[in-house]
């Protein structure tokens, strides 16, 4: 399996307006209440995601008909309580939201059916839900470990009514499962609810749209619901999905912390979507908040985020969010009341403590709580654990920090194009990219513009150079791929103004040699030990910006560098200007022998299959055959302050 990374660089602001993909709990209620609905209903804005993907193939399995109006749009027609498909087998992924009704739907509507997942939903409890489907004389058995998926259904007698009890203190999904298949009965029926309920937000949503498809539930408070004799669902004609208020989550904190203004569209006051209180939390931290029917903005405040302590069972997917943004916060922040986490796409309270703490955050955690405080925060290659939430959230910390988002594709669960979003409403960090052969001049030129702009320097060559150091002193042939990139991955490397330190001595010209600069140019046509090098190298890529060299800079590392240049000179004046070098220093040297040297590792440098050396499309091109450094550099400049503008 080839691992998928995504290198987020640091960045620096954000704003702009964001239409936000249709919310994952309103779709997949609303697919399953048009298919259990009398006649035919029109989704519009539905979500495209996996969570909704698995819930129209099953509705598909299960034989309702389904079909799509384009732009997102679909036409279910309702199969009025019964469908047609008795028989089936069920693959529902991690999609929580489609296993947990679905359950309820099957049980009571009759069939044989079987509802499985992948391994991570089969270890998500049920058990609560089960145990009271069978109250109603459901047929649910377990087919692995008892109280979690996988589970076979079959047709039994179901009672008629009464009252059945289900537990509401681990997740909001059994109650409202229960809730949405009971109008199947046929029969008055009431839902006790044992032990706290929590996220209640989510029963106000299923509540809702129940209504909309004419069920009311009556409830005092959030203890009973009762479902009358006669509920039947029926189809509404027309559906608008709203805006997914926990994906907007990421964005307006994106403005708290970058500036703003930032405004997503599809959610506002008007939501029936509890997450939309995230927004309240993070005014509470000082965020600058604006709400209006259908849209909200947030804006970083004058004076800085701060640390809170919040009581989070009502928005417990938008407070992974918060667990982020406490990164930018003065002072501790306390997210209480979570315990939900636990049961989720991954142990959230475990990851997320796990990950913050890769970023050098100082994090507690509990049982239901988390704890997080800030400090300076340091590069990491963060894991997702399959949890599109998990990725989203972290990607707000390259405010903070260039990092590494591992298996950013997890985020296809419900928002499929987040970091196209996320990069179309921030900016980073500054990258100038000056690639090119061998003794052109760009190491000298790239660190004189770095230094006229106050940006950093990153000779990338070094990286390779060091790379065959290393190997040489370990005595591992530079042809060994997988042993010379073990080395570049562990190499102890520090960068100072004058030199670079080698597992903590003074390399000084020892990289220099021209038996290292033909290791160095042996190593870096290896796939490997250029993989090993690459976040190495876009850790780099933080305020106030970077001046890069190399082979590779403009193609490869910093694909989105603000300016790319190509240097080059005539491989005579190139081998002139290194002989004369060489003289100075007082060595020896010939110059036929440099030429023909030099000529050899530009063919090696530009013919290997692995970023080879060449002009990108987008790369100026400058040559410096007949210029001298000064000239060079204040062409360099130029541009560059053109490019920055
Ligand atoms: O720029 P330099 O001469 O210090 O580079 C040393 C070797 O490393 C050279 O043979 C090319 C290779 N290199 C590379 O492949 N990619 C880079 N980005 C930088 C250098």
């Amino acid at each position: 399996m080839t691992h998928e990374f995504l290198d987020l660089p640091q960045l620096t602001s954000a704003t702009g307006i964001v239409r936000l993909p249709g919310s994952k709990s309103i779709s997949n209620r609303v697919l399953l209440l048009a298919a259990l609905a009398s006649g035919q209903t029109e989704v519009r804005d539905l979500l495209v995601s996996d969570d909704t993907e698995r819930m129209l193939e099953a509705l598909k399995a299960l034989g309702v008909c389904v079909s799509s109006l384009g732009s997102n749009g679909w036409l279910v027609k309702g199969c009025a309580g019964s469908f047609p498909v008795k028989q089936a087998e069920l693959f529902l992924g991690n999609a929580g939201t489609a296993f947990r009704p679905l359950t309820a739907a099957l049980a009571l509507a009759g069939g044989d059916y079987v509802l499985k997942g992948v391994s991570r939903m089969h270890e998500r409890p049920i058990g609560d839900l089960v145990d009271a489907l069978r109250q109603l004389g459901a047929d649910v058995a377990y087919l692995g470990n008892d109280g979690f998926p996988p589970l076979c259904l079959k047709s039994a007698m179901i009672r008629h009514g009464g009252v059945v009890q289900v537990r509401g203190d681990v997740s909001s999904q059994f109650l409202t499962g229960l809730l949405m298949a009971l109008p199947l009965i046929g029969e008055t029926a009431t839902v006790e609810v044992i032990g706290e309920l929590i996220s209640k937000p989510y029963i106000e949503i299923t509540l809702a749209i129940m209504a909309r498809f004419g069920v009311l539930v009556k409830h005092d408070g959030w203890q009973r619901f009762t479902v009358a004799a006669g509920s039947r669902y029926l189809s509404p004609g027309v559906v608008y999905v709203e805006g997914d208020a926990s994906s907007a989550s990421y964005f307006l904190a994106l403005g708290v912390i970058g500036g703003g203004p930032v405004r997503v569209e599809g959610v506002g006051r008007d939501s029936i979507q509890g997450d939309v209180k995230f927004a309240d939390a993070l005014a509470d931290m000082g965020g600058q908040i604006e709400v209006g029917p259908n849209w909200m903005e947030s804006r970083a405040p004058v004076g800085g985020l701060v640390g809170v302590d919040l009581d989070c069972n009502h928005i417990p997917d938008a407070a992974m969010t918060l667990a982020v943004v406490a990164l930018f916060a003065k002072g501790s922040t306390t997210l209480r009341n979570i315990a939900s986490w636990r049961v989720k796409e991954t142990d959230r309270i475990a990851a997320m403590a796990t990950e913050l703490r890769k970023l050098g955050a100082d994090v507690k955690e509990g049982d239901d709580f988390i704890r997080v405080t800030p400090v300076s925060l340091k590069p990491a290659a963060i894991n997702t654990y399959d949890d599109h939430r998990i990725a989203m959230c972290f990607s707000l910390a390259a405010f903070g920090t260039p990092l590494r988002i591992n298996d950013p594709k997890c985020v296809a669960k419900t928002f499929p194009d987040y970091f196209q979003r996320l990069s179309d409403v921030t900016t980073a960090a500054p990258v100038i990219a000056i690639d090119g052969p061998s003794a052109s001049g760009k190491g000298t030129v790239a660190a004189r513009v770095a230094s006229a702009l106050g940006f950093a320097y990153l000779d990338s060559g070094a990286l390779y150079r060091l790379t065959a150091l290393a190997a040489k002193r370990a005595g591992v042939d530079w042809n060994d791929e997988s042993a010379v990139a073990a080395i570049a991955a562990e190499l102890d490397v520090e960068f100072s103004e004058t030199d670079i330190l080698l597992d903590g001595g003074f390399v000084g010209d020892a990289i220099r040699t021209e038996e290292i600069s033909s290791g160095a140019s042996k190593v870096a046509a290896l796939p490997a030990v250029r993989e090993a090098l690459l976040f190495r190298q876009r850790i780099f890529n933080k305020m106030p910006g970077l001046v890069g060299d190399g082979r590779d800079m403009g193609s490869v590392i910093f694909p989105r560098a603000r300016l790319k240049v190509f240097l080059t000179a005539s491989a005579e004046a190139r081998a002139e200007r290194r002989y004369k070098q060489l003289i100075e220093k007082g060595f020896s040297a010939n110059l036929p022998d440099l030429l023909l040297d030099l000529q050899q590792r530009d063919a090696r440098d530009s013919e290997r299959s692995v970023a080879p050396l060449r002009q990108e499309a987008d790369a100026k091109l400058l040559d410096t055959t007949s210029l001298t450094i000064e000239q060079a550099v204040n062409q360099v400049l130029i541009w560059s302050r053109e490019a920055l503008q």
